[in-house]
């Protein structure tokens, strides 16, 4: 699978409609949560990805039987096997760590090797190990594995060690079923937090407070099964609304939940790009003379990190210098390096920080995916760049995009996947 590769032929312009699928990062701790219950649960429009894949291994691994298809997962979690999961499970997926708490707290123990995924930059796991142990859960020490114990959890009142994602999503679901009420400040509030925290209210927890920095939870005896559509893909909302944008085309975008992406339509509007917004969807129009800007990601609702590379290909195509700061991850700044191979001269101040200057007549040149979004920028700038690119490890834009190939493709792009 790793050696599968992209061939692009630049300079499509993009027109049509298309459809934004379910969050990647909204299922899965969604699918996570589906361990906290013994009753089955159904959960539609999940996007069919490889990560998707991945955490249904774990699942299977613990014993727990999944039915996927046509992007409905069902999981009957009637029992779960108290195991160790091993490092060749969880290695492809940070997110993994996603099943700390839910184990914690169905088996009392949990013993998970340290989880691998994208090479975003050093990315401790303090944040869910302090959140679960404000509960009186017991870290053991061991250098290879993360093991915590408990006899049963009870809530507590603290603030995050940051407003991590997968750390609050731990935090939460551990405290839905913890004795008495838990306050979580400092909580990250993405969309795809949000969605885990309605998925737990339709099972039966108490969670008030989503959508803001502080949660306040009721501890519950138990949950049950339900049924649940995950929320739409604002990062895939994102990258194709993008991807019209670098064409000059005109595309009507699908499902989308406008108020998931406040900061980067402002954005948008700052580069120049027209566009129309409608309850459940946006329109994007052919832009000239694109401006550049300041771009700065930031905790939700600021700029995504996950949009930082695919925007930033658009600002190759912005008049003057766009001055780029990434200051959640210190790793997300090296797809800059693949976009060098096609003409562009970033100039990188720091691992945080990078100016661009515009607009680049990119070329197209063999380059590489580093991680999803990375892969997802590159395969922009390939979109708007002169005769053919070549992308590979695209296995990383397979995680997180349902078949992004195809959709471009159904809009007038020219990918084709080869091996
Ligand atoms: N961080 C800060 N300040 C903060 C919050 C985080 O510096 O206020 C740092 C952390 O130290 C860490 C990084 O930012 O280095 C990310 O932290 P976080 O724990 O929030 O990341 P995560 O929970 O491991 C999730 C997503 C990522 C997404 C990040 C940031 C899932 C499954 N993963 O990861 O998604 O980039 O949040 O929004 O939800 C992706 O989809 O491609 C992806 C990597």
């Amino acid at each position: 699978m790793h050696s599968h590769k992209f061939l692009i032929t630049g300079g499509q312009k993009l027109e049509g409609q298309v459809r934004v699928g379910g969050s990647k990062n909204a299922a899965l701790p969604i699918i996570a949560a589906a361990l906290l219950t013994d009753q089955p649960i159904t959960l539609t429009n999940v996007p069919d990805i490889a990560d998707i894949y991945t955490i249904q291994h774990i699942l299977h691994f613990l014993g727990v039987v999944t039915e996927f298809a046509d992007n409905t997962l069902k999981i009957h979690a009637k029992a779960v096997a108290n195991v160790e999961i091993p490092h060749e499970l969880v290695s492809k997926m940070r997110a993994s760590i996603l099943f700390l708490a839910p184990l914690l707290v169905r088996n009392g123990d949990v013993r998970l090797a340290f989880p691998g995924g994208c090479v975003l930059g050093k990315r401790p796991v303090d944040a869910h190990l302090s959140a679960l142990e404000a509960y009186g859960a017991e870290v053991l020490e061991d250098n290879e594995l993360l093991h915590l114990q408990t006899k049963g959890l009870v809530g507590a009142k603290f603030t995050m060690t940051e407003a991590s994602v997968t750390g609050t999503e731990n935090a939460i679901m551990a405290a839905v079923l913890a004795k008495g009420k838990t306050t979580i400040r400092l909580a990250a509030s993405e969309p795809h937090v949000q969605d885990l925290c309605e998925f737990l209210n339709k099972m039966g927890a108490k969670i008030t407070g989503v959508g803001t920095h502080t949660l306040r939870i009721e501890g519950v005896k138990k949950l049950k099964g339900c049924e649940h559509k995950i929320t739409s893909d604002y990062l895939e909302a994102g990258t194709l609304v993008l991807a019209a944008a670098i064409t000059q085309g005109e595309v009507e975008i699908l499902d989308v939940v406008p108020h998931h992406l406040d900061i980067f339509w402002q954005k948008l509007r700052e580069v120049g790009v027209k566009f129309e917004l409608e309850e459940d969807r946006v329109r994007v129009f052919p832009s000239k003379h694109l401006k550049a800007i300041r771009l700065q990601t930031a905790i939700f609702p600021s700029f995504p990190t996950d949009l930082q590379a695919p925007f930033t290909a658009l600002l190759t195509q912005a008049k003057g210098t766009s001055f780029i700061f990434e200051t959640l991850f210190d790793g997300r700044l090296q797809y800059l390096y693949e976009l060098e191979k096609m003409k562009l001269k970033p100039k990188i101040l720091n691992p945080y920080q990078a100016e661009i200057e515009g607009p680049v007549d990119l070329k197209g040149a063999f380059v590489n995916s580093c991680d999803i979004r990375a892969g997802a920028g590159v395969l922009l700038a390939a979109l708007a760049a002169e005769g053919q690119t070549e992308i590979s490890n695209i296995y990383y834009i397979d995680r997180g995009y349902e078949r992004l190939d195809e959709k471009l493709n159904s809009l007038g792009a020219k990918i084709e996947r080869v091996k």
